[in-house]
């Protein structure tokens, strides 16, 4: 029935991202509207630039613009319910005006899938905090949408439980956030994916009917699993209001290493390595290279390795462990992985390991960096987490979050910054860097390119650029991210047309005045 996958297809390039013409045309909000809102809501949850609220533009801000600043929406009006009710009762009015709706969660998305295109009544999940049960014996927690993730975390510590997801945004973006992302995170790796830890979802759909699939049950095979619909979904299906997701026992021991490699070609050899002698207590492999390290400290994320364990390396990868059982893990890491610990603290002699590494032509790694209490381990995550935030910082970022064979990292980074060389934009008033890191784990790459200010002409040396690149590995141009607004367009460089056209069609389906979220992920 599906057609092959991935051809490479040349396709139009856009500067501007606008709603195709085969968008349908939507309502403004009115005063008319407000007065409605005002019996749905108490006044404090209604934002509005229109009488009789008339909040001053300035308040919108936040709301209106995405994190990295790159997309900016005009919206007038911002509603912020607390419970599934009155959710259900604005969509259903905003479904019979005729009004579009852009769902937000903590707003840390980076496709601009969180932002209004136009001028979408905007509704915030921000208010919806409360955590409905959880179960200590299961680990299953159910939670309003708009709880924060960090918050969650924090409530399931005490239980010896932790989220299956951990993210550089979690102090702010919302479990409602992370389930329409479908967000990857820092411990895909050992919890999987959120279509596997999502046991349930509270939905209201586009006509203001409330989906109650809250369901706390493992195992549930009762014909089509709808609420995977919505896992990902950037909000174009329906607004999530609860999930029902399983939690983790948290690891009773951890730790990271910070390891130093001469040559990026080392990388996959020493994540087999790894694999197979950490086998069941890794929990994090994460890919960063020079520039990108270089670039965190710079912006002060983490502390700075040593010079000594920086010199001569081409980029580091950061392995985490975490287990059960404090002694079992030590074991397995003084003994079975003998070879990191004697280097990184460089008071044994190397084992076994060490050797058999030695004795391919280039050792796999120079040094590394072992933590050795709870602030070090921090410090060593800190420098990872931190390089979003270090990216903008140094600039404007054009983020691509990319699916490739990880033996292709280097060679995609490589080829872009070759790409901009050849255009003339590799100086500092237009592209100061191009850099790579993420989760090699899932085979993701983040390739950032990080520039003076966002331009139409860079913009247009990268864009299909990337995607074609992309499309020549048999790779996804969204790893993670979602496609949001961004990335509409060259959906068809991940998917084939007989693909898109289904979604096309569970669009229509759920959503057959397109009022949810327009613009994203569909053109
Ligand atoms: P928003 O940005 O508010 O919204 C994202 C999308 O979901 C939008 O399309 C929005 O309409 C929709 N949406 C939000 N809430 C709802 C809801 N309740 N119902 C329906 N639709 C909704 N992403 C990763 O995958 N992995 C990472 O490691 C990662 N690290 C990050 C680090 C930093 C520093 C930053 C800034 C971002 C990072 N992100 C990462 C991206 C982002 O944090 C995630 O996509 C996150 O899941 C978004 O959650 P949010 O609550 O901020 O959602
Ligand atoms: C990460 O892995 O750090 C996040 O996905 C955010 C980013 O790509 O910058
Ligand atoms: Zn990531």
């Amino acid at each position: 029935m599906f057609a092959a996958r991935n051809v490479v297809r040349r396709l139009p390039q856009r500067s501007i991202r606008r709603w195709a013409h085969t968008q349908p045309t939507f309502n403004p909000v009115t005063e008319q509207d407000i007065a409605r809102f005002q019996q749905i809501l108490p006044a404090s949850s209604i934002l509005s630039t229109l009488a009789p609220i008339s909040t001053p533009v300035a308040e919108l801000s936040n709301f209106n613009n995405d994190w990295m600043n790159k997309y900016h929406g005009k919206s007038t009006t911002v509603l912020r319910p607390c419970t599934t009710k009155e959710v259900s009762e604005i969509v259903r009015w905003c479904n019979e005006r005729g009004i579009a709706i852009v769902p937000q969660g903590g707003n840390t998305g980076l496709v601009g899938g969180g932002v209004p295109i136009k001028d979408e009544l905007i509704l915030s999940l921000g208010n919806m905090t409360k955590i409905r049960s959880f179960d200590p014996v299961s680990g299953i927690i159910v939670a309003d949408s708009g709880c924060i993730l960090e918050a969650l975390s924090e409530y399931l510590a005490p239980h010896n439980y932790i989220m299956p997801l951990d993210l550089g945004a979690k102090g702010s973006c919302q479990i409602g956030g992370n389930v329409s992302t479908n967000a990857g995170g820092l411990r895909l790796l050992r919890y999987g994916s959120l279509h596997g830890s999502v046991l349930g979802l509270e939905v209201v759909l586009p006509d203001g009917t409330v989906l109650d699939q809250l369901t706390t049950l493992r195992k549930d095979n009762t014909g089509y699993d709808i609420k995977q619909l919505f896992i990902g979904a950037e909000g174009t299906l329906g607004i999530i209001t609860g999930v029902s997701i399983l939690a983790a026992p948290a690891p009773q021991a951890s730790s990271n290493v910070m390891l130093a490699l001469p040559k990026y070609e080392n990388v996959l050899p020493l994540f087999r390595e790894v694999k197979r002698q950490l086998s069941e207590i890794l929990s994090a492999f994460e890919f960063i290279d020079r520039r990108a390290y270089e670039l965190a400290v710079k912006h002060g994320q983490g502390r700075a390795l040593n010079d000594e364990d920086v010199e001569g390396a081409e980029c580091f990868v950061l392995v985490e462990t975490s287990g059960g059982k404090r002694e079992h893990d030590e074991e397995v890491r003084l003994k079975r992985f003998r070879l990191l610990c004697n280097i990184l603290t460089r008071t044994q002699k190397l084992n076994g390991l060490l050797e058999s590494l030695m004795e391919a032509d280039e050792p796999l790694i120079n040094t590394g960096v072992l933590s050795q209490s709870p602030a070090q381990f921090s410090q060593l995550w800190a420098i990872r987490e931190g390089i979003t935030e270090a990216v903008s910082k140094e600039g404007k970022a054009y983020k691509y979050d990319i699916s490739i064979p990880v033996a292709s990292f280097k060679e995609a980074v490589d080829k872009t910054r070759e790409q901009l060389r050849s255009k003339g934009l590799l100086r500092d008033d237009a592209v100061k860097h191009v850099v790579g890191y993420g989760h090699v784990g899932d085979g993701n790459l983040h390739l950032n390119v990080v520039a003076a200010a966002y331009t139409p002409e860079i913009e247009a040396a990268l864009e299909p650029f990337v995607y074609e690149l992309v499309a020549s590995y048999k790779g996804s141009i969204s790893a993670e991210h979602g496609i949001g607004v961004m990335k509409t367009h060259a959906l068809p460089y991940t998917k084939n047309p007989t693909s898109i056209e289904i979604m096309k069609r569970i669009k229509a389906l759920f959503d057959p005045k397109g009022i949810m979220n327009p613009g994203k992920v569909l053109e």
